[in-house]
């Protein structure tokens, strides 16, 4: 129910603040914020339900007051890249300009594919330069039902500005609460396995029969939990 009737109606809107008026709006929230669909910095919480019955609850407002502004003010300040450039949760409005953004990375239908179902799941984040999109990153739980992200795609104009390695942060922050990352990459993709080393990512085995002969995909993974990921056999 929360999937599939609350999180599209919130991914429409996704610059607004969410405030959940009371404990159980706010744990449906939180489930929604755990499975990594909505980001924790559009969730204000504690925020008392404002009904006349709930009078006793002012001295909470007083209380928290200082944390409710803080909050707000995380919101309010989307996570800047290179000054201009800033990351948001992609919405249905960007699937075509992502769709036609000029990065072969496989198959056309694929691609496209990917990003509809991604953006309708919340699972894609898109740095807008300008209000322009120009790079984004999708993950899902299609791989073993682990965290891992399928397209990642910086527009040509905009490479080496820091956005690649911010998107996979922020895929990195959604899926925090699974503990870990997979990311693959063909083996001659010598700037995505840069990027992965300088995130810290460990080399996770390959697979053959993917991509063209003496190419193979190399798979990557991250312990977002503090832990050291085990070592190819
Ligand atoms: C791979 C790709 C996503 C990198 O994105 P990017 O925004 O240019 O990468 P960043 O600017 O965040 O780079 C972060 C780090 O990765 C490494 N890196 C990225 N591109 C590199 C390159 N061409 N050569 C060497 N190192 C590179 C560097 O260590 C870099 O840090 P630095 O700039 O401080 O030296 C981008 O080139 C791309 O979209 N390529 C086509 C699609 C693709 O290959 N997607 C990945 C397949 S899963």
């Amino acid at each position: 129910m929360l999937a599939a009737l609350l999180l599209p109606r919130l991914l429409r809107a996704p610059r607004a603040l969410i405030v959940p008026f009371g404990l159980s709006a706010e744990s449906g929230i939180t489930y929604l914020v755990r499975e990594g669909l909505i980001d924790e910095t559009r969730v204000l919480r504690q925020f008392p339900h404002p009904s006349g019955g709930n009078g006793h609850r002012v001295a909470f407002f007083a209380r928290d007051r200082d944390q409710l502004i803080a909050a707000v003010a995380a919101w309010r300040q989307p996570a800047p890249t290179d000054g201009r450039t800033c990351i948001d949760v992609a919405f249905a409005g960007d699937v075509e300009a992502l769709i036609a953004l000029d990065v072969p990375l496989t198959s056309e239908a694929y691609q496209a594919a990917v990003v509809r179902e991604s953006v309708a799941a919340g699972r894609c984040y898109v740095a807008r330069s300008s209000r322009r999109a120009v790079a984004y990153v999708t993950w899902d739980l299609a791989f073993f039902n682990r965290p891992f992200v399928r397209l990642l795609a910086v527009g040509r104009q905009h490479r080496r500005l820091g956005l690649g390695a911010a998107l996979i942060a922020r895929v990195e922050e959604a899926a925090a609460a699974y503990g870990e990352l997979f990311v693959s990459t063909e083996q001659i993709n010598a700037p995505m396995r840069a990027l992965l080393a300088s995130r810290g990512y460990a080399p996770s085995g390959s697979v053959d029969n993917v991509n063209a002969p003496g190419n193979p995909e190399l798979f990557f993974h991250k312990r977002l939990d503090g832990g050291t990921s085990a070592a190819p056999a």
